[in-house]
C-alpha cells in the first residue's frame, strides 16, 4: 500500500527519491509523486500510473538535495493526478505525503477548514491545510505539526516540507510503518528499509505518536507533547541483491524458485548442534502454558494458519482456532482461560491483524508473531517473534513466505510436542529437508506446469480447486494465487461440499484442479472428481507418489503426510504464474492489490 520516502543530504534528491519509490512499487500503488525543495520553492511532480510515467514528467533541470516522495494506493478519492501525493497547503508553503487513513478528516474539515477550498478528494489534504492554519495562527511549524497530528484519528506516516525552511523534513507516525535512516551528512525517511538501502543500512524505529525533525546532520525524535526521545539506530540486515530480480523475468518466479533454499535456511536457523529443534525457552513456555491457541491472520497467511492448526493439534495435541483478522473483533469467540495468540504475517504490518493485536494486549494476553520482517509493527508489539527467514518477498502474490510460515509452524508444533513428551516417531528437521529436496524437483518441472496452465486455463473464465482434509486448505491458497494474478475467477472447495450447491456452476470444460495427497481421503476425493467429470468438468488431478493413479495429471514427490502442503502448493503457484503470463497480466503487480495492507 502507499509508501513514502524522504531524502535530505548532498546528492540529487530526485533520483534517490525515484529509485526509493521503485523499491516500494511492490507494495502496490496507482499513482506516484515527488516534491523537491529549492531556493525558489517546492516543485511537485505527480502522475497517475507507474513510476516510469512519473519519471517522464520530472523536470531534470530542477536541482535539489531535499525532497519527499510517495506511491499512492487509493482509499479516499479515485486514482488520479489530482489525488496523487504530494499535496500542498493553500499558499503552497507546506507540502505533504501521507500513508494511512485519517478517519476523522470530514470532521476536521468542518471544524477547522470551512474557509479553505480543498483541491483533492483525499483525507491527506486536510492535514497539510491544518498545519498551515495553525502556523497562520502564530504557532511554530513544529508546534503546528504536533498540534495537527494530535487531532488526527486513524493511521498515518507523514513527511512534510516547508518552503521557508528547506533544511528540514518533518515526519510523524501512528500505526503506519515508518523508519528514519541515518548516515553522516545525509538522512532519509522510508516506509520500508528496502527503499533507502541505497543510502544507508542504519535505521531508527519510530513509535506511534512520535514526530521526527530530520535535517541533513541531525535527527530529533519527540513525542506529540514535545518531549525529546533518544533512540539508537539498528542495522537493517538486508542484502540489496535480495531485492533485485537478477535474471528472472518476475519476482514471483524468483521467489517460487527460492523456496527450497528458504526451507534449508529455516532448518539452519532453528537447529541445535545435535540436530534438534531450537526455539526460545520463553516461546516454548508460552505455548505450553496456553490452554488454547488463537491464530490470527489474513489472506495467504490465514491459509498457512489453517495448516498450522492441523500441525499443532496433530503433533502437540493442543487445541487451536484460526481466525480471519478483519473479522475477529466483530465475531470474537468465547476465549479460553489461558489463550495464546499467534499472529502470522509476512509483512508484519497488516492493519487488520494489528487491530486484533492491540485489543489482545489491552486484555493482557500473550502474543507471538510469526513474520518475515522482524522489526515490523506486529513483531515489535507482540511478546515474542518467530522469524520466517524467507528474505524480502517483493511480488504481491505471496509464495515463499507462505511455505516459510508453514515450515516455522511445523517446528513450533514439533518443539511443543517434544516439550510435552509426545513422541512424533519422526524427525521434523529431517522431514523438512526432504520437503526442500521435493520442492527443488518441482521447481525443475516448469515446462510441464506451464503446459498444464495452457491446457486448462488459457481460455476459461473460472476454475475450481477441490481437496479434502489438509488438501482443502492448500486448495484455498491455490485458488487465491490464481485469481489474484490471472483474474480468473477461482474458488477452493472442500471436495464434499461442492455437491451442496456449487456443482451447479460446473459446465462442459470447467477446469477442476483436485489435490489428492492424503491417504485417508484419497478415495473420497477421487469420487468427488468423478462427480464433476460426469457433469462435463475437465479435471486436473495432482496426486502424490504412493497414491497416484494412471491418469493423474501431475504427481508430487513423496514427503511426510503432514507436510504435503509445503510441496503441493508449488505446482499451484507455478500454474497460477503461467496462467497469468499467458493472459498478459502484470504478474508481480496485479491490479487493485497491495503487498502490505496497512489500512483496515
Ligand atoms: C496473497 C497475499 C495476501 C497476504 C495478506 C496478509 O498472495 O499476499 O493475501 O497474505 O494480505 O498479508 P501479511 O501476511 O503481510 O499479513
Amino acid at each position: 500500500m502507499c509508501g513514502i520516502v524522504g531524502y535530505i543530504g548532498t546528492e540529487d534528491a530526485k533520483e534517490i527519491l525515484l529509485k526509493g519509490l521503485e523499491k516500494l512499487e511492490y507494495r502496490g500503488y496507482d499513482s506516484a509523486g515527488i516534491a523537491v525543495a529549492t531556493e525558489e520553492g517546492v516543485h511537485v511532480f505527480k502522475e497517475k500510473g507507474r513510476i516510469a510515467t512519473l519519471r517522464e514528467v520530472v523536470d531534470q533541470g530542477v536541482k535539489s538535495t531535499v525532497g519527499i516522495g510517495h506511491t499512492r494506493w487509493a482509499t479516499h478519492g479515485e486514482p488520479s493526478k489530482v489525488n496523487a501525493h504530494p499535496h500542498q497547503s493553500e499558499s503552497s508553503r507546506f507540502t505533504i505525503v501521507h500513508n494511512g487513513v485519517i478517519e476523522n478528516y470530514e470532521q476536521l474539515k468542518r471544524d477547522y477548514l470551512q474557509a479553505v477550498t480543498l483541491q483533492s478528494d483525499t483525507d491527506t489534504e486536510v492535514v497539510v491545510q491544518l498545519v498551515e492554519r495553525f502556523v497562520h495562527e502564530g504557532q511554530s511549524v513544529e508546534a503546528a505539526f504536533r498540534h495537527t497530528l494530535s487531532l488526527l484519528k486513524g493511521s498515518y506516516a507523514i513527511a512534510l516540507l516547508d518552503k521557508k525552511d528547506t533544511d528540514t523534513i518533518y515526519v510523524g507516525k501512528n500505526k503506519s510503518p515508518l523508519l528514519v535512516g541515518v548516515q553522516d551528512g545525509v538522512n532519509v525517511v522510508a516506509s520500508d528499509a528496502m527503499a533507502m538501502l541505497q543510502v544507508t543500512d542504519q535505521f531508527l524505529e519510530i513509535m506511534d505518536e512520535e514526530i521526527v525533525i530530520v535535517t541533513k546532520d541531525d535527527v530529533t525524535i519527540k513525542t506529540l507533547d514535545g518531549t525529546a526521545v533518544s533512540r539508537e539506530p539498528y542495522t537493517a540486515e538486508l542484502d540489496a541483491s535480495d531485492i533485485e530480480k537478477g535474471t528472472y523475468p518476475h519476482f514471483m518466479l524468483k521467489e517460487i524458485d527460492e523456496q527450497p533454499f528458504v526451507i534449508r535456511n529455516i532448518i539452519q536457523k532453528y537447529q541445535n548442534e545435535d540436530g534438534s529443534v531450537r526455539l526460545d525457552e520463553d516461546i516454548r513456555q508460552a505455548v505450553m502454558e496456553a490452554d488454547r491457541i488463537y491464530i490470527i491472520a489474513a489472506g495467504t497467511s490465514y491459509h498457512a494458519g489453517l495448516v498450522g492448526k492441523q500441525l499443532i493439534e496433530n503433533f502437540a495435541k493442543q487445541p487451536v482456532e484460526v481466525h480471519i483478522a478483519s473479522e475477529f473483533l466483530y465475531n470474537m469467540p468465547l476465549l479460553s482461560k489461558r489463550p495464546l495468540f499467534i499472529f502470522i504475517s509476512q509483512s508484519g504490518e497488516t492493519a487488520d491483524s494489528r487491530g486484533v493485536l492491540v485489543e489482545v494486549k489491552k486484555l493482557g494476553y500473550k502474543a507471538l508473531t510469526i513474520t518475515n520482517v522482524p522489526g515490523s509493527t506486529l513483531s515489535r508489539e507482540a511478546d515474542f517473534t518467530l522469524h520466517t527467514h524467507a528474505g524480502p518477498e517483493i511480488a504481491v502474490a505471496s509464495t515463499k513466505a507462505y511455505t516459510a510460515q508453514m515450515a516455522v509452524l511445523t517446528l513450533l508444533a514439533a518443539d511443543t510436542a517434544k516439550a510435552k513428551g509426545i513422541d512424533l516417531g519422526f524427525d521434523p528437521i529431517q522431514e523438512l529437508s526432504i520437503v526442500a529436496n521435493a520442492m527443488e524437483t518441482l521447481c525443475n518441472q516448469k515446462e510441464t506446469l506451464e503446459k498444464i496452465a495452457r491446457d486448462y486455463l488459457a481460455v476459461t473464465r473460472n476454475c475450481f480447486f477441490i481437496g479434502r482434509a489438509t488438501d482443502y486448505f492448500v486448495c484455498l491458497e491455490g485458488a487465491l494465487k490464481l485469481k489474484e494474478i490471472s483474474y480468473i475467477q477461482a474458488e477452493g472447495f472442500a471436495g464434499g461440499e461442492l455437491k451442496h450447491g456449487t456443482i451447479a456452476l460446473i459446465e462442459e470444460g470447467t477446469p477442476i484442479v483436485a489435490l489428492a495427497t492424503q491417504e485417508h481421503v484419497n478415495l473420497s476425493i477421487r469420487g468427488n472428481v468423478k462427480e464433476v467429470a460426469a457433469r462435463g468438468a475437465f479435471p486436473c488431478i495432482i496426486s502424490i507418489e504412493g497414491l497416484n493413479e494412471e491418469d493423474d495429471t501431475f504427481v508430487l514427490p513423496k514427503v511426510h503426510s503432514h507436510l504435503t502442503p509445503l510441496v503441493s502448493v508449488i505446482p499451484l503457484q507455478l500454474i497460477a504464474y503461467y496462467a497469468a503470463l499467458h493472459r498478459g497480466c502484470d504478474v508481480d503487480k496485479p491490479r487493485n492489490l497491495a503487498k502490505s495492507v496497512t489500512v483496515e
